[in-house]
């Protein structure tokens, strides 16, 4: 159900912390990687031994101090995670973060996130009525922050009222509910390649292109977003993997052929990579040294071999393939040929003649189909993969209806 998320589970102070643990074996046992921030109130209900011997692992604790460098990680932590849930949250980090203070490990984890947030509220019933913690509720869910109301019954105080946390089962139907929502491909498979190949020439040298690899990881990552499970299989590049993508780095074009057959059946690719066309026959195995008489080396090249070609054409051919076709003219024309010589079911054609669309954050497309031909508007290139995906998201259900019909 959650399987491959990482949750980062905040538990502050509260008789309910120790129900946090039944919510930590939970998550593992339906998949997930959960990573702990046990603040100093949440240390007086439960131990940091207990909560790393059932999420196996280090479990964070205020007790580091915030300026050591290496404590920093725990910060870059928040930002791996696919959902920060804070449970129980007390009074006191509902009103931390709604007043943004960083006092400690876990406010200041969720002053430096940028995944979603989701509060498990539990404290005493006038704590919960509260007009201070009310009203910081309502910040907290104008910024977006998803709120799991406490349940109604009897507190471990002897009061009764709202405030109780619920039960560890229905807070992790609200969070597999929550993760899965808005996932249309969940469930698929995707292979992306993205960024250039390079080819050697001999140890020091090779032959590389200008792909900076934005557009190709943007669209696995929007990809991701919707649920498809990723692989990106990407060339050298300046760019960090995409978050919730298994990314595979390659250099050469036979390197990424060879993942890419390792990474089928896929149900969808989409191959964005710029690869080299040709490769040299005989890579030097020492750098080619400046000869006496100034001759300059010559370079027999060899064909690589065409992946968006040999993957359209595969007898586990994905039911989806999209191409790109770079070109610096008669851009529709050549797009056009490619559909039909690489027998795909789409491609994207840019136009790359003057030079702004290498590295660049924007993008214009055109997607030619069989059926159509149609320019996109000029948008950031998270933008043209989100079009893309949405795109792709209508195909897979018209498939799935039409074979369901069959
Ligand atoms: O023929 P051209 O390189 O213009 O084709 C572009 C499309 O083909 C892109 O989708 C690119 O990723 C793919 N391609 C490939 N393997 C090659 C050459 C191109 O997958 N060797």
């Amino acid at each position: 159900m959650l399987h491959g998320k990482k949750i980062l589970l905040i538990i502050s102070g509260g008789i309910a912390a120790y129900k946090a643990l039944e919510l930590i074996r939970l998550f593992k046992k339906s998949g997930a990687t959960v990573r702990c921030v046990l603040t100093n109130g949440g240390a007086q209900f439960v131990t940091p031994m207990s909560v790393a011997a059932l999420s196996e692992e280090q479990v964070f604790t205020d007790l580091f101090s915030l300026k050591d460098e290496s404590e920093m990680g725990h910060i870059r932590l928040s930002r791996e995670a696919d959902l920060v849930l804070v449970a129980p949250a007390s009074a006191n980090i509902l009103a931390q973060m709604a007043h943004g203070l960083a006092e400690d490990l876990a406010s200041t984890t969720l002053l430096a996130t940028n995944s979603p947030v989701m509060v498990c509220p539990a404290m005493n019933p006038m704590m919960w009525n509260h007009a201070a913690t009310q009203d910081n509720l309502k910040i907290l869910e104008k910024r977006g922050i998803h709120i799991i109301a406490p349940d109604v019954g009897e507190m471990a105080c002897g009061e009764t009222g709202q405030g109780r946390l619920p039960e560890p089962e229905n807070i992790l139907m609200a969070i597999t509910n929550f993760i899965q929502k808005d996932k249309p491909l969940s469930g698929y498979r995707a292979l992306v390649t993205s960024g250039p190949t390079h080819e050697p020439i001999d140890p020091v040298r090779f032959i590389g292109n200008r792909s900076s690899g934005k557009q190709g990881h943007a669209i696995a990552s929007a990809l991701a977003a919707k649920g498809a499970a990723v692989t990106l299989i990407s060339g050298p590049v300046n760019i960090p993997p995409p978050k919730g993508v298994e990314t595979i780095s390659v250099q050469t074009a036979q390197e990424m052929l060879a993942a890419c057959e390792n990474n089928l059946p896929a149900d969808i690719t989409v191959c964005a990579a710029a690869v080299s066309d040709w490769r040299v026959d005989g890579c030097a195995g020492q750098k080619i040294k400046k000869s006496a008489n100034k001759t300059p080396p010559t370079f027999q090249l060899t064909e690589n071999p065409d992946i968006l070609k040999t993957i359209s054409n595969h007898k586990n051919r994905p039911a989806l393939v999209v191409g790109f076709a770079a070109e610096t003219e008669n851009l529709i024309d050549n797009a056009k040929s490619k559909l039909i010589k690489k027998s795909c079911d789409w491609i994207i054609a840019n136009n790359v003649g003057d030079n702004e669309i290498f590295g660049a954050d924007n993008n214009l497309v055109t997607l030619v189909t069989a059926h159509e031909t149609t320019e996109w508007p000029q948008a950031s290139k998270e933008t043209i993969a989100r079009d893309i995906t949405d795109k792709i998201v209508k195909y897979m259900i018209h498939i799935k209806s039409q074979k369901k019909a069959a």
